[in-house]
């Protein structure tokens, strides 16, 4: 069998995008060009890679088999690239973080610290949701991704390092904000501000009020904790978020937390990365510093004087898309 890692390449581009076009623009080369690597490579291993279901692109069994060996040949040849980097470079690197847009709180400071004590790293930093999450450690796009609970049914090495309550908020001038150990039925009619679908926030308040029988009222949606709490204040309804995310509106009066029954929802923060992957030195110096200093940046626990716990989240996830 002949392979040339140039076809190895093309043919990656093609499965994934499962469209020569977009492939051909992604790898800035003509269509015919694609075309003729991908014929050129069926040839030297003496089988049909695609086929042509109407007019869509599908890969055949072969195809599949051979995708599986194309994406980790694509990753090694990352890793080897990211490597010689930082040989070329000294004891820095480039450091690829993705943390969730609720981490982002302690993450960038977190990371600003680091950066201080290891003035060669250079990094890039993505700040996303989890959803976003899952699909970039899956696609191998991060060194490391900060987020609440791991998925199951991807190889990962995770570790918690700090906890990560979730809490119900309030403008200051709200009703609820005089009274204690509010039943969480009588939330029900109570409109809330809540965050986007593939947010972790909102998968794990979601399943707080369905465990226990209560319908929650989302009545508005948005995309970021900014635009909860700014909504949460005009009095728009109440919201829940980390409380990582509250140090300066609750200094300043703007938002009350409510003290709730069944909050606040205990979760974690983990620092995660796929098993098989050879961290580079800083990325292994990044998580040793994520697993020995984050606690210095919790927050003060909050909530009224008969706040106690709600639930404990398991410390995995037994669904792809749990919260
Ligand atoms: P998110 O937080 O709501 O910003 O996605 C992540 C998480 O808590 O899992």
């Amino acid at each position: 069998m002949h392979v040339t890692l140039r076809q190895l390449k093309i043919f990656e581009a093609v499965a994934r995008h499962l469209n020569f076009t977009r492939a051909a623009e992604e790898l800035h080369l003509s269509q015919p060009a694609v075309s003729m690597q991908i014929r050129q490579l069926e040839e030297g291993m003496g089988l049909a890679l695609f086929e042509q279901i109407g007019r869509r692109t599908q890969l055949t069994e072969a195809g599949r088999e051979m995708y599986h060996y194309a994406r980790a040949v694509d990753d090694l040849l990352g890793e080897a690239e990211e490597v010689a980097e930082t040989l070329r470079s000294g004891a820095g690197g480039r450091l690829r973080i993705s943390v969730a847009s609720t981490a982002n709180a302690f993450a960038t400071r977190l990371l600003a610290a680091f950066v201080r004590q290891h003035p060669g790293v250079r990094f890039a930093l993505d700040v996303t949701n989890r959803e976003t999450l899952l699909r970039e450690l899956e696609e191998n796009q991060a060194d490391l991704v900060i987020m609440g609970r791991p998925p199951e049914g991807l190889d990962l090495v995770t570790e918690a390092f700090m906890d990560n309550p979730l809490v119900v908020i309030a403008s200051p001038g709200h009703p609820m904000v005089r009274r204690s150990r509010i039943p969480l039925k009588d939330l029900e009619d109570e409109p809330f501000v809540v965050r986007e679908p593939g947010s972790g926030t909102r998968i794990a308040m979601e399943r707080t009020f369905r465990e226990r029988g209560v319908s929650l009222n989302a009545g508005m949606e948005m995309s970021s904790n900014e635009a909860i709490k700014q909504a949460v204040e005009a009095g728009l309804g109440l919201g829940i978020v980390s409380i990582h995310t509250l140090a300066l509106e609750l200094e300043a009066g703007r938002l009350a937390v409510l003290d709730v029954e069944s909050f606040p929802i205990l979760r974690h923060w983990y620092v995660v990365h796929r098993r098989g992957k050879r961290l580079l030195p800083a990325a292994r110096a990044f998580k040793d510093y994520v697993l020995e200093r984050a606690r210095a940046y919790m927050p003060p626990a909050v909530g009224g004087e008969h706040s106690r716990p709600g639930p404990v989240e398991g410390i995995v996830d037994t669904s792809a898309h749990g919260g």
